[in-house]
């Protein structure tokens, strides 16, 4: 019989997770501890935009026309013991409140919650980032809650979904990996993965710590490319370099490779920035501490460049932005997604009106959830009205719909022809055609 799966949490990670489970032909049970989170997915409805996702779900939710059926929904955690054979826990570790550790309070909690509907031997598996050792710990604490005893089994598999792209990093990943303590969790989660493993997906299994710093050393490195970067850019302008030529070039050597070397104001979001400060404290409580001081210069060099972009919009009114008008392309961490969560682009944003710019934004998708983070900023609902009589235009997240803007006609809306590419992402000469000086960080003025 196929296997039935449960997944714990219900946001960006699971609700992904448990439309991706039922389109490989799973009957699947999604379960959240808030009831408009879940009212809402019944619907059909995802509470974030993610390009194909709401599709997906509306395909296997029960209760739509059309839909295979094979995805529910539910508060309960006893509905849910009883009902899979696997569950995934996929809820959010956060940074802690003034550390830098990771709050697992979430994670905890599923657990917790989960185990005494336990009653017959399952695999609880997580997915959540979790610092270092936490699998050992919840295996142990599981097979000491549930009735099953040490057959509620526990797996690590992490997940390395990017925004934007989760639904096919979901159902096509390009690795996956499991931390496993015994051979019949590996054979469940063969079982599980069965459809990708046969397309040609790596499957990678290990043991619970290493499954785990998989995770964190993965996005680690991502963050240090991008801090690489930015830093060569930091150098080129100190030297009348060009970093996007410097990074093509580099780029050509197969070993660097030319993903993830595009300099600009740095990487933001739910992830990255988090995940490499609850290393860094998670090292620390390891007494690894000096294997990971590298990070923080990578935290300090990213952060450094939102206050960077500050300066040149500065610099570029005349040194002050009282009574300047400073048009923001851009609110979220990055395209294709409604997530502001430690966005640079609004970071930049509230800067420049807290020093006194007066800061109208426009973003194609995450309008809504910065105006709940920062109601006192401007917002505009098309980038031309954003831009009208502008002082300084900033491009701060590479959206294609602002590569595919008219310089000309922007142009004859705003007050100054002044633009800064905090991205690298426009064509200069396009904008400086069209009468703009165009700027960018990390190469030469003209
Ligand atoms: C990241 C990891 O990529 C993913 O594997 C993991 O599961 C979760 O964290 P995500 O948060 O979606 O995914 O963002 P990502 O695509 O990695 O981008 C992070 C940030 O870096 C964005 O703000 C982006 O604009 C920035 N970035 C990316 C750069 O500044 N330069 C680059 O060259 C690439």
């Amino acid at each position: 019989m196929a296997l039935k799966i449960t997944v714990i949490g219900t946001g960006y990670l699971g609700a992904t997770h448990a439309a991706a489970m039922a389109e490989l032909g799973f009957e699947v049970l999604g379960l959240d501890v808030v009831p408009e989170k879940i009212e809402m997915l019944q619907r059909g409805e995802v509470p974030m935009y993610e390009p194909g996702l709401a599709e997906l779900l509306r395909r296997h939710v029960a209760g739509i026309e059309g839909s295979t059926g094979r995805l529910r929904f539910t508060t309960s955690y006893e509905e849910a013991g009883a009902f899979g054979d696997v569950h995934f826990v996929c809820v959010n570790t956060p940074q802690k409140h003034g550390e830098y550790a990771c709050d697992m309070s979430y994670v905890d909690s599923a657990f917790d919650a989960l185990a005494p509907h336990l009653t017959r031997p399952t695999l609880v598996v997580g997915k959540s980032t979790v610092p270092v050792g936490s699998a050992a710990r919840l295996a142990e604490r599981l097979a000491a809650a549930a009735p099953a005893g040490p057959a509620a089994e526990l797996a690590w598999n992490p997940e390395f979904l990017r925004e934007g792209f989760a639904v096919q990093d979901t159902l096509h990943p390009d690795r996956i990996v499991v931390g496993v303590a015994g051979e019949k969790a590996e054979e469940l989660l063969r079982e599980v993965y069965a459809k990708p493993i046969a397309e040609g997906s790596p499957f990678i299994v290990m043991d619970y710590p290493t499954a785990e710093l998989v995770k964190t050393s993965a996005n680690s490195f991502l963050a240090t490319k991008i801090s690489f970067i930015n830093a060569m850019a930091e150098v080129c302008e100190a030297a009348d370099g060009d970093v996007v030529k410097l990074a093509e070039a580099i780029g050509h050597d197969e070993r660097i490779g030319k993903k993830f070397l595009r300099a600009g104001i740095g990487f933001g979001g739910g992830c990255l920035p988090k995940d490499l400060r609850a290393f860094m404290a998670r090292a620390g409580e390891l007494g690894a501490d000096q294997a990971l001081t590298f990070l923080r210069e990578i935290d300090s060099i990213n952060m450094r460049r939102r206050g960077h972009m500050v300066e040149l919009a500065r610099d570029a009114v005349g040194g002050g932005f009282l009574g300047k008008r400073v048009a923001v392309l851009g609110a979220t961490f990055k395209p294709d997604s409604d997530d502001v969560r430690d966005s640079p682009a609004l970071n930049v944003a509230g800067q420049i009106h807290l020093q006194g710019g007066q800061v109208t934004v426009y973003d194609p998708k995450g309008m809504e959830n910065a105006r709940r983070l920062f109601p006192t900023l401007g917002y505009a609902d098309t980038a031309l009205e954003a831009v009208r009589g502008a002082d300084v235009v900033l491009h701060l997240t590479e959206w294609r719909e602002f590569r595919e803007l008219d310089p000309a006609a922007l142009a004859e809306v705003t007050a100054e022809r002044r633009i800064l590419d905090g991205r690298n992402a426009l064509d200069p000469q396009l904008w400086r055609k069209a009468g703009w000086t165009y700027r960018a960080l990390g190469r030469p003025r003209a």
